[in-house]
Formats: structure tokens, C-alpha cells, sequence
């Protein structure tokens, strides 16, 4: 039911024909105050138990209040409830025997009203195969996000197989996440906003383009059919570029008289990372149908950023290392994290994975704090994953557009800078642009320089060409750099009422 206010300020600015048609679509409660919306509580833990977990991790009293505040508003912001809760992620049919790229379960239309999507956009989720760092075949999740009207271009391979589909096959974007936690509660396609909202997938969407993205393996779903564990490999670039390539090509064999076979590639940050790491592997292992890559603000390697951290400050590196360490046991069983970590970085670590915290969790529960050990660098560990996984000095498949802000926090400038000259001396025909954006932050460079990749990524599927060689490009702002607004000051809520929306 429509409140009769609704309907007075619909009128005042739009046609009635349209507050008509809205009518139908959503029915809202009665205007009243909205609850904190903060502080609600789903899923499996309740406060109490949550403050136990706390407690016997020996968190004090007044940081373990921050820590269920942040708790709340994580779990206030999931689509519906627990993944431990909703069907779509429990019920597991089994990967045993298939490759990598193939769907496992399709939802054609995911309950839009659990999430906060602009409007003009459709939502669906799969269940896909993946690998794992070791080549292993594993399940794993991810969206789908639909364009009302896709983007028609004419350099798109047209649809050989299906003679009565007269529409024009839909560009696709593969979208890598950056980093919202280690733990199946922190996967994007069961968070309201799908993790980057108009940073990115949002605006792909509105922009025409269908956009797939991976939740990485380890995040949403955690589990496979047998019940056993996904451990999320955070910064294995090659393993989550390749989520971004095989959740590419489950959709297109779902969806194969929508989707073109055409694809580029972007993420930013931890994606930014897997997103360079996908370009990379496509150099040895091609696929058709892809066109080139956009790295946001790439974090290339764990271990330059721990090293760097160290420079900074003891705190920087050991919430690092926290952060690193469920990956670092996944691909070395013999691991534990007491060789990086004191008592109470572990005790910390572990809290944070029981609790499922993602995060803003994380934020208030093992920031800032004096977590490594002083011998942690006496292990071989960060230098054997860093072999295994680090971005840069090698080929990949082109073009790549990289993506910094020159006042980022998160990934240091120079690091991504090093990156790019240690490709660009290996190999100085490569394709790569890097556009350095002055006075930006990490996840503002996405809107600071969103007309420079969204023309990049169109002039892709134009087929526009790109020459050989390295390239720089320095933007700068045509205002001081403090006129402009730095970073977020806002948070994507959750309408609950009509009032909300006009
Ligand atoms: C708001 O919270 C109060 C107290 O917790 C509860 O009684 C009420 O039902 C809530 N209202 C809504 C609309 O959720
Ligand atoms: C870590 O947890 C253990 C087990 O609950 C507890 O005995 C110990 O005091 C904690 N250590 C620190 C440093 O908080
Ligand atoms: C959450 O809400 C409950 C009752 O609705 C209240 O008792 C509690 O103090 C709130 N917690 C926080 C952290 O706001
Ligand atoms: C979608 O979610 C809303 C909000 O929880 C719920 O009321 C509705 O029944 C759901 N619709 C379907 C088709 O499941
Ligand atoms: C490969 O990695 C998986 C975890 O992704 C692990 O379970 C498996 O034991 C590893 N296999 C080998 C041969 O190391
Ligand atoms: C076109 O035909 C195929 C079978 O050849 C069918 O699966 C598909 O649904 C049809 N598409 C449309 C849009 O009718
Ligand atoms: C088209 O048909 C060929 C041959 O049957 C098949 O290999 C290919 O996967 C099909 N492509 C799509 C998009 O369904
Ligand atoms: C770790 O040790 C190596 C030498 O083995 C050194 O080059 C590096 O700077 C150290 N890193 C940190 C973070 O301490
Ligand atoms: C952090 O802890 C290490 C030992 O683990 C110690 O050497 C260092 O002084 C501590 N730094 C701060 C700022 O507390
Ligand atoms: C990268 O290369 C540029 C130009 O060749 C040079 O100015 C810069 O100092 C190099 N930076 C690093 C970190 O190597």
C-alpha cells in the first residue's frame, strides 16, 4: 500500500500517468522514523554470542562495543540474510568432473528488492567453476548485472548459432572486486550494493554494458557440494583473474543468445590486481573474445606492500599480515598464522573469521594495532606466495589501461609506478597506458577518471586500435585539488519508505 504522501510528492514531479505506473510496481509501509538500520541482527550469531567470541579472544569491553557496531551494519547491509541462510548458496551441485567456466546454478532474476540497485538495472546470481591457485577445480559465485537498454556495437561477433535471435549481442564487462573481506559472508553478490555500486558496476550497467562479476572463490560460497571449505585466496592474482575469466565464460554458455563473445576486463584495487593478473594469464592460456584490460589502483603484490607498510608503520604491516594470512595458509598447509603473528594478532584473525567479518570489522577489530611478530620475516612464506602470484615484469595480453590516483593510501603510488616501468623495461612493446590522476584517492581515481576508462573501454569494443609501446598520461585537476571532494562521505542505504526516495 501507498501512503497518501507518497502519492502528493510523486505528483509534484512527475506525470500522473507515471506515479500510476509506479504505484504498481512498490508498495511501502506507512511513513514512520526509520530504525537504525545500523544495528540490526540476521544470521547465525546473535550480539551475544558475538561479544563471546570477543571476549575469549581477549578484546576489551569498549573495543568489542565498536566491533558489534560494525558487525550490525555489515549484517544490516547483506541482500536478505546469512549466505549460511539463503538457498541459493547452500544448495551446491557438485563441480566433480567439469572444467573451470561452466554454470553450476543459475538464478535468472535475483529478488531486486533485497538490494539497492539504481533503477533500470536486473540482477542475477550463478554458481560457476573456478580454479584455485594450484589449478584445482573448485565452485564458486557471482552476479550478473543487466542493462535495460544494452549497448549496440557493430564490431561485435554476431550470433552464428541462433538464426531466430534478433537482438545484437550485449558487450560484457568482467568485473574483480576490490578487497570486502576473507570470509563467504563478504562475497559482493549477497551484499545490498554489490560492494562497489556506482564505483563501478553500476555505472558499467547504466552505461549499456552486462556486467559479470566474480564474488573471487572463497567469497559468498564458501563451501562445495561435499561441505568441504573454500579458503578465499586474497592477492592470488592469477587464481582471482582467472575467477573473472571463468565467471566470463559461465555466463556467456548461460546466457547464449544474450551475451556477446566479446569481453574487457577491469577491477580496481584487490580486482585491480586480479584484473592484471587475468591479462596476464590470457597471454598463455588465450581465450577469443577478449579486448583488453583496465587496472584501477592494482595491488600487484602483498610483498612490496608489506615491505613498504614496514617503512610506514609496525601497525600497517601487521593488520596486513592478518589480512594476508588465511590465503597464505590455503596455499601452504604448513603455515600457521603464529609465525607471522603475536598472540593477539592471531587471537584477532581468528575472531574475525568466526564472526564472518568482512571489512568495516575489520576496520574497527585489527586496525591499528602492533600485530606482527619481529621474526615474521625470517619465514619464507610472503617471498614463495609472492613468486607465485605477484603482477608485472612479464607478458600479458593487451591492451591494458592502469589507473592511479597519485594521493592514494591503500595502494602506493610508487609501487604501481615500479610495476609498470618493471613491464615496460621487459617488455617495451607492450600495450599498457598509465594514467596517473594528481591528488586522487584509491577508490576515488574510479570517479575522478570514470570518462577516461569508460572511453577507453568503449573504444574497445569499437575495435579501436592501440599502438605498441608504453604510455603515460598525467591528469590534473582544473581547480586546486582540495576544491574537489577527496573521498565518500556518504554510505548507500536501504529506502524503507516512500518518504526516502522523493
Ligand atoms: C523499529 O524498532 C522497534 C524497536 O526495536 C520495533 O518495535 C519496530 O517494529 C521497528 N520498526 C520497523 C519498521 O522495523
Ligand atoms: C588469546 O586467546 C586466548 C584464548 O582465549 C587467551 O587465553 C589469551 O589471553 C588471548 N591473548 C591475548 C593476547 O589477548
Ligand atoms: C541495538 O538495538 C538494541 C534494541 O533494539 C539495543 O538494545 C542495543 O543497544 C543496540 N545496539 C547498538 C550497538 O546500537
Ligand atoms: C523479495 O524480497 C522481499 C523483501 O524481503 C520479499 O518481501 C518478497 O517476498 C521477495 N520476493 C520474492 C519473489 O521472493
Ligand atoms: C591445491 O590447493 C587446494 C586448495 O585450493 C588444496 O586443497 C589442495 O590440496 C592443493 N593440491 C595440491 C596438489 O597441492
Ligand atoms: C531460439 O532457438 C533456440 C533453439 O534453437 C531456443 O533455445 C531459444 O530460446 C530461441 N530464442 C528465442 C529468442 O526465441
Ligand atoms: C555454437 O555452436 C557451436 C557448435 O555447435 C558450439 O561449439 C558453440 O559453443 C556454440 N556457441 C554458443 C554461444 O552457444
Ligand atoms: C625482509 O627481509 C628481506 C631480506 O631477507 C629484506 O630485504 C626485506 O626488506 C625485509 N622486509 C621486511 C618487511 O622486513
Ligand atoms: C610493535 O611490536 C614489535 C614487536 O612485536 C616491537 O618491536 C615494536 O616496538 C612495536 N611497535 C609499536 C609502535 O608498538
Ligand atoms: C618509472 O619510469 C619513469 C620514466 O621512465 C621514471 O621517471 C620513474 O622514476 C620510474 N619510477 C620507478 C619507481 O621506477
Amino acid at each position: 500500500m501507498r501512503g497518501r504522501f507518497t502519492t502528493a510528492v510523486a505528483l509534484g514531479c512527475l506525470g500522473v500517468s507515471q506515479v500510476l505506473a509506479q504505484s504498481d510496481a512498490q508498495a511501502w509501509p506507512p511513513a514512520a522514523v526509520q530504525n537504525n538500520t545500523f544495528n540490526a541482527t540476521y544470521g547465525a550469531l546473535d550480539s551475544a554470542q558475538a561479544r563471546e567470541i570477543l571476549k575469549r579472544a581477549g578484546v576489551p569491553d569498549d573495543q568489542a562495543d565498536a566491533v558489534l557496531v560494525a558487525l550490525d551494519f555489515e549484517r544490516s547491509n547483506w541482500a536478505g540474510s546469512s549466505t549460511q541462510l539463503d538457498p541459493f548458496y547452500q544448495d551446491v551441485p557438485s563441480h566433480a568432473g567439469l572444467a573451470a567456466g561452466v554454470p553450476l546454478k543459475v538464478e535468472p532474476v535475483s529478488n531486486a528488492s533485497l538490494y539497492t540497485l539504481p533503477p533500470g538495472v536486473s540482477l542475477s546470481r550463478i554458481l560457476f567453476t573456478t580454479e584455485t591457485l594450484n589449478g584445482t577445480v573448485t565452485p564458486a559465485s557471482a552476479f550478473v548485472l543487466w542493462p535495460y537498454l544494452p549497448r549496440s556495437f557493430d564490431a561485435l561477433t554476431p550470433y552464428s548459432n541462433f538464426t531466430n535471435v534478433t537482438s545484437k549481442p550485449q558487450p560484457i564487462i568482467g568485473w574483480g572486486h576490490g578487497t570486502s573481506g576473507w570470509s563467504g559472508e563478504c562475497g559482493p553478490s549477497h551484499i545490498r550494493n554489490l560492494w562497489y555500486q556506482f564505483s563501478a558496476p553500476y555505472t558499467m550497467a547504466l552505461q549499456g554494458y552486462v556486467v559479470v562479476a566474480p564474488d573471487y572463490a572463497g567469497l559468498g560460497l564458501d563451501h562445495d557440494s561435499n561441505g568441504n571449505f573454500i579458503a578465499h585466496q586474497f592477492g592470488a592474482n592469477p587464481a582471482s583473474g582467472g575467477d573473472i575469466i571463468h565467471a566470463i565464460e559461465a555466463a556467456q554458455k548461460a546466457w547464449p543468445a544474450r551475451l556477446s563473445r566479446e569481453f574487457v576486463i577491469m577491477g580496481h584495487s584487490q580486482g585491480g590486481g586480479a584484473a592484471w593478473g587475468a591479462a596476464e594469464r590470457l597471454s598463455s592460456h588465450p581465450v577469443k573474445g577478449y579486448l583488453g584490460t583496465v587496472a584501477g589502483s592494482p595491488l600487484t603484490s602483498l610483498l612490496d606492500n608489506a615491505n613498504f607498510a614496514q617503512e610506514v608503520a609496525p601497525t600497517v604491516l601487521g593488520e596486513g599480515l592478518a589480512r594476508f594470512s588465511t590465503a597464505i595458509g590455503s596455499v601452504f598447509p604448513e603455515f600457521k598464522a603464529s609465525d607471522w603473528l603475536t598472540e593477539q594478532g592471531v587471537n584477532l584473525t581468528n575472531a574475525n573469521q568466526e564472526l564472518q567479518g568482512c571489512q568495516s570489522v575489520a576496520l574497527e577489530l585489527i586496525a591499528g594495532y602492533n600485530l606482527s611478530r619481529p621474526d615474521w620475516n625470517d619465514t619464507w612464506y610472503l617471498d614463495a606466495f609472492d613468486g607465485l602470484t605477484r603482477n608485472g615484469g612479464k607478458a600479458f595480453a593487451g591492451p591494458m589501461l592502469v589507473l592511479q590516483g597519485m594521493a592514494d593510501n591503500a595502494v602506493p603510488p610508487p609501487l604501481v609506478t615500479a610495476t609498470v616501468n618493471a613491464t615496460c623495461t621487459a617488455l617495451p612493446d607492450s600495450q599498457l597506458e598509465y594514467a596517473m590522476f594528481d591528488g586522487v584517492g584509491h577508490v576515488p581515481v574510479l570517479y575522478a577518471g570514470q570518462q577516461v576508462w569508460l572511453d577507453w573501454i568503449e573504444d574497445r569494443f569499437k575495435g579501436v586500435g592501440v599502438a605498441k609501446g608504453c604510455k603515460q598520461t598525467v591528469h590534473s585537476p582544473q581547480l586546486d585539488v582540495s576544491d574537489f571532494q577527496g573521498d565518500f562521505k556518504y554510505t548507500l542505504q536501504y529506502a524503507e519508505y516512500s518518504y526516502e526516495v522523493a
